[in-house]
């Protein structure tokens, strides 16, 4: 079996402070479970920008392509607000989804019970909840032709077109069922197919791949409107939801915020299936760069750490190894531990980056 590869991409602002953390994850799993990486590390958004002009080298970009999963921290800062939009921090990362084709974007809604009292919702809703939003990321109304502002008669009027092929719902919807069979083997389709022809289209083509391929999966349909109200009203009745990429924009925000805070956000961004069968992979933290608090000490490495855990998941069938990392942190907001942005009214003991990092690992080491 050849080593797995992983690219870190630290980037800018708080980007590089929390995969210092990750870094300690990753020596770890080496040092006290015999699995090691095949680490490299390079430049993106503002870094690279400084030292070859460009947000995302050719290199960068080639290497990213043959590694087994990329992990990126943030992009972006003030100081690259002058820039030409052409060569803005956020470009790298634009970049790096589209030439990776990353058409599946994962966002979890996992919540820690330590920090069910962070949530705007009742406890008893959002206590032991774990469920993933699938989003398309690389179709749909963001993308479709026609769109545009032209004049009709004395009035502007504005364009989008919600497109999708049937091979776009297809593989959008594999990745769903891929997920559903490591997670509880049930999936959600939303769309508004009592309104739009390309959701029936899209309902149409998930309940086929479905009976073709995954009739092990349970799987549902539900319009995205309702299921808006589902999430809100009784979370827990989900495992995977499926959803197109304005409609998954929209819902991965919300179920997002039914957990907490944006230190705590991991996602991940999959592509089609590689030679050995694993797909592109690109996981990153929800949060930017955060300048606000760059260079303090202050930022919660949590986000960036659940996204090497994704990573152990669903690009190197470690899923125990996962578990284990997300126990940890666990155990560590339970011991009350906590970053200057998950401090509630509660209290707790405060922690630097570097300090959140150090306890992970201890709770790693006391796990074994
Ligand atoms: P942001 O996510 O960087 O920060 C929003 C707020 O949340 C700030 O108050 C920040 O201090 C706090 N925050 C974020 N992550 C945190 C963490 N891990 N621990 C503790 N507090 C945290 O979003 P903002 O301020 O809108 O953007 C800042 C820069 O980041 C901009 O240049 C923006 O373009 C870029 N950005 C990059 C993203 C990416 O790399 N994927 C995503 C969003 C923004
Ligand atoms: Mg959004």
């Amino acid at each position: 079996m050849t080593t797995p590869s992983l690219l870190i991409l630290p980037g800018d602002g708080i980007g590089p402070e929390v995969m210092a953390e990750v870094r300690k994850i990753i020596d770890w799993m080496g040092a006290k479970r015999g699995l090691d990486f095949d680490v490299s590390e390079d430049l993106v958004g503002g870094a690279a920008y400084d030292k070859h002009g460009t947000p995302l080298h050719d290199d960068t970009m080639a290497k990213a392509q043959e590694v087994d999963a990329v992990l990126l921290g943030a992009v972006g800062g003030p100081k690259y607000d002058v820039l030409d939009f052409s060569v803005k921090p956020e470009r790298g990362l634009l970049r790096l989804r589209k030439e990776m084709d990353l058409y599946a974007n994962l966002r979890p809604a996992q919540c820690f019970d330590a920090l069910s009292d962070f949530s705007s919702l009742k406890q008893e809703v959002v206590a032991g909840l774990d469920i993933m939003i699938i989003r398309e990321l690389t179709s749909g109304v963001y993308f479709g032709e026609p769109r545009g502002i032209h004049k009709e008669g004395n009035e502007r009027v504005g364009i989008n077109t919600q497109r999708y092929t049937e091979s776009e719902i297809a593989r959008v919807a594999r990745s769903a069922f891929e997920m559903a069979r490591k997670r509880g083997n049930k999936v959600c389709s939303m769309e508004k197919a009592n309104v739009m022809e390309s959701g029936i289209l899209w309902r149409d083509v998930v309940q086929e791949i479905h009976d073709a391929e995954y009739p092990d999966v349970e799987l549902s349909h539900m319009y995205a409107d309702a299921g808006a109200m589902q999430l809100t009203r009784w979370p827990k009745q989900f495992d995977v939801i499926v959803t197109d990429n304005l409609f998954g924009d929209l819902l991965s925000d919300l179920a997002a915020m039914l957990t907490g805070s944006l230190g705590m956000l991991p996602s991940a961004s999959l592509g089609a299936p590689m030679a050995n069968g694993r797909p592109k992979a690109l996981y990153e933290p929800v949060h930017g760069s955060a300048p606000d608090i760059a260079g303090q000490g202050k930022a919660n490495p949590i986000a960036c750490i659940l996204s090497f855990a994704m990573a152990l998941r669903y690009s190197f069938d470690l899923g125990d190894e996962a578990t284990r990392v997300e126990r940890a942190v666990e155990q560590v907001l339970a011991d009350g531990l906590r970053t200057a942005d998950l401090m509630g009214p509660e209290g707790g003991v405060p922690v630097s980056t570097s300090g959140m990092g150090d306890a992970i690992v201890a709770a790693l080491d006391a796990s074994l």
